[in-house]
């Protein structure tokens, strides 16, 4: 039950002098705090009569998806004051302006390639994000990147009053999302076009970019993970960097992984450049607590880090996890994904301790801490052997590489599958699968396959997905077509 909110009609002549006033007071504070440099403009921010380089910040809150038609909302309004909104450059979905979201994310890009070109280098814009459709949230990021901006945070923003829309819908947002990107220096700009896609290159991108990133998040007693200091986080911004050069990514996912093992410092899961760590490890002496990572499993991709996180801290046999997978696999898991079997994702991304050989150390340090009568014992004692035979475990990062590549052939071989799928739609079918299959058919310029199967999945899990819907739309302009 809620009191709801009352809608009076306002006469705009006592509104005016007020607003009046109100502007006049914001106009005179401005100017007196930056004189001669305020300038307030009403045209399209596809197109700004601003210098290029020239700012030091930008703050923008754009129009999210469909969640209002400002220029109709306005008619009344406009038609009163006999001037209206030019809607050629709405940035909206819209079904009578013949707006999809694919148009409303080319105009968002237009809008941002102009902030980009605008701001100085190595300068930060806020975009303020208020909507919940995965789509709309997919193609303002999409729009950031096309236009070169890097996301380094997203945080909730209270506004403590809430508009119109979120007071009165029930499945309007209550808290907006902050998103702050920066324009990356020429220097990295430079170094991309002149070394290409190199191993390099992704180094030199991620240094730079974790030297953005927040260095600690939380407060007394409190400790927030950062995510995008995840490995797969970074991982995803640096694909995303490569793509946007229109170069292939010369790492995979665990390569990367190891190689940022090698070159950067972990903390909590969350990696830091050495001279960024101090700061946190004492933040997080002080509140006294470690952050946790909040998982929530919805398809094939999180089902994996679930059981990482599992067997990391429990190296388990089969029975042991199966009840907890279950639960994990239930409700929230994505309507079009389909569900693996446990077996199946133990083996291909875990190892699985046989009772040959020595005890693999993750194992026996596990055993040895829980149990008091397997403490003090070497890893090649029968009673510890005993006890760890048949538990799955998480392999260490070389051995994860090999594990990947075997994987990923079983993840091409289904994704050919789908490409000779005869029916109009996929039902149901492996996300990863089709990952995998782009990025393949992406990296060897043989467009064909991508768009194919993109025609086979529904337009959702496309618009859901920013790497999948990345790929596409540079297949489809490789190939002549249009979105
Ligand atoms: C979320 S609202 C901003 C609300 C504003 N911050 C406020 O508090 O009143 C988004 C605004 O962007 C405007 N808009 C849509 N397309 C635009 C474009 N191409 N250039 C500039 N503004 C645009 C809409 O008319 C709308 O007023």
């Amino acid at each position: 039950m809620y009191v709801s909110s009352t809608v009076m009609p306002l006469d705009a002549l006592t509104i005016l002098p007020n607003r009046f006033k109100r502007m006049a007071a914001a106009k005179r504070s401005l100017v007196s705090q930056t004189p001669s440099s305020c300038c307030i403009s009403t045209n399209s921010s596809t197109e700004l009569a601003i210098s290029d380089n020239s700012q030091d910040y930008i703050f923008v809150d754009p129009p999210f998806g469909a969640n209002l038609a400002y220029a109709e909302l306005s008619f009344l309004w406009e038609a009163w004051l006999q001037v209206f909104t030019s809607t050629e450059k709405e940035a909206i979905e819209n079904r009578h302006q013949e707006k999809s979201i694919n148009e409303y994310r080319t105009l968002m890009s237009e809008c941002f390639a102009e902030a980009y070109r605008i701001l100085k280098p190595g300068r930060w814009m806020t975009v303020e994000f208020s909507n919940t459709k995965a789509s709309v949230w997919n193609a303002i990021q999409m729009a950031l990147q096309d236009a070169g901006f890097v996301v380094a945070n997203v945080s909730a923003l209270d506004k403590k009053q809430g508009s119109f829309k979120a007071v009165t819908t029930p499945t309007a947002v209550r808290q907006d999302l902050v998103i702050s990107a920066y324009k990356p220096s020429t220097e990295l700009e430079e170094r991309i076009t002149r070394d290409g896609g190199t191993e390099q290159s992704a180094w030199d991108f991620v240094r730079a970019h974790l030297q953005q990133l927040p260095r600690f998040k939380g407060a007394a007693g409190r400790v927030e993970f950062i995510t995008e200091r995840d490995p797969r986080i970074l991982y995803d911004r640096l694909v995303a960097w490569f793509v946007r050069h229109e170069v292939a990514v010369p790492l995979s996912s665990l390569e990367f992984q190891v190689g940022l093992a090698q070159r950067f410092v972990e903390r909590d899961g969350m990696y830091f450049l050495p001279e960024q760590v101090a700061e946190y490890d004492r933040k997080v002496r002080q509140a006294g607590v470690t952050p946790q990572q909040e998982l929530f499993v919805s398809d094939e991709r999180t089902a994996i880090d679930w059981l990482r996180e599992f067997l990391k801290k429990r190296p388990s046999v089969y029975s042991d996890i199966q009840p907890d997978f279950m639960k994990q696999i239930g409700a929230g898991w994505s309507k079009y994904e389909e569900r693996p079997e446990l077996s199946d994702l133990l083996e291909q991304n875990f190892l699985q301790y046989d009772g040959k050989g020595a005890v693999p150390s993750q194992i026996h340090s596990y055993l040895s801490t829980n149990f008091p009568e397997l403490r003090n014992l070497g890893k090649d004692d029968p009673k510890l052997i005993a006890k760890a035979k048949d538990r799955w475990y998480v392999p260490d990062p070389n051995k994860a590489v090999d594990l990947e590549k075997l994987r990923e052939k079983q993840l091409l071989k289904e994704f050919d599958e789908y490409r000779g799928f005869g029916g109009r739609k996929l039902k149901v079918f492996r996300l990863e699968a089709v990952r995998a299959g782009f990025k393949k058919a992406w990296q060897e310029r043989d467009y064909g396959p991508i768009v194919e199967v993109a025609n086979k999945i529904p337009d959702a899990v496309l618009q859901e997905d920013p790497l999948l819907l990345r790929w596409y739309d540079q297949a489809l302009t490789r190939t002549g077509g249009d979105l």
